[in-house]
């Protein structure tokens, strides 16, 4: 059988997570959450006092670049340094900065890099912001997912809160308009609709929705 990639890009919280997991779980796929990888070196940065309200030390998280090492388990689990981080990286610390830090191309390249690394073996499903239009141009599919504003914001608060964090409905629904400002407007790999891309939506279907419409897509691709 062919090598497959499959993309699925979209803005925060229209469930591209959810649908990458259930479509790997389905063929036996790797998933690749590439926005863990942004916000493991999010974390990283905070963690060494690179990264505050007040500071942003780009040039020194530059330097460190060769000893930071961001991976996934066998069990796509985000490892940092050998370290499993999913919890970490998913507070509202590491969201309120996150893409200060992924506009930056020099952390992009570092990223592009290590995903067309992981993605070379094939059959892999990789969810983000720019990954059918510059990790993976020419992958075999691509899904771009879209959401109304209430349904993210929604889907958000309820994901944090379940994971005990105190959070409001309008401090999660700032922090996704913030980032969706600066991942559309900044000027290297802006969140867009990639080429050939199927737009699917999140308000419409659920999950099992989503899913019926893009295996059925898949399916023909590996007929
Ligand atoms: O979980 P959520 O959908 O809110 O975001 P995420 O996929 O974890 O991505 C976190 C942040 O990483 C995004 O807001 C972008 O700033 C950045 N990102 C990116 O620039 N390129 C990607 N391929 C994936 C994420």
């Amino acid at each position: 059988m062919e090598s497959i990639i499959i993309t699925i890009d979209g803005a925060s919280s229209t469930g591209k997570s959810s649908l990458a997991k259930a479509i790997a779980k389905h063929y036996g796929f790797k998933h690749i959450d590439s926005g863990a990888m942004y916000r493991a070196l999010t974390l990283y940065a905070q963690d060494h006092n690179l990264l505050n309200d007040h500071k942003f030390d780009v040039d020194t998280l530059i330097d460190h670049l060769p000893t930071i090492d961001i991976d996934f388990t066998n069990a796509d689990e985000i490892t940092l340094n050998g370290k499993i981080i999913e919890d970490q990286v998913r507070s509202m610390e590491v969201s309120n900065k996150v893409s200060l830090v992924a506009k930056e191309p020099l952390f992009r390249q570092f990223m592009v890099a290590k995903q067309r690394q992981l993605g070379e073996k094939g059959n892999v499903v990789m969810d983000g912001r720019d990954i059918g239009s510059v990790v993976f141009p020419n992958a075999t599919i691509k899904f771009f997912l879209e959401a109304s504003m209430e349904v993210r914001t929604n889907r958000r608060y309820e994901e944090l809160i379940e994971k005990g964090e105190q959070v409001s409905v309008e401090e999660v629904h700032a922090n996704i308009a913030k980032r969706d400002h600066i991942d559309s407007s900044r000027d290297d790999s802006p969140l867009i609709i990639p080429e050939n891309a199927i737009v699917l939506s999140n308000d419409k279907e659920g999950l099992t929705g989503l899913f019926n419409i893009a295996t059925a897509e898949i399916d023909i691709h590996l007929r």
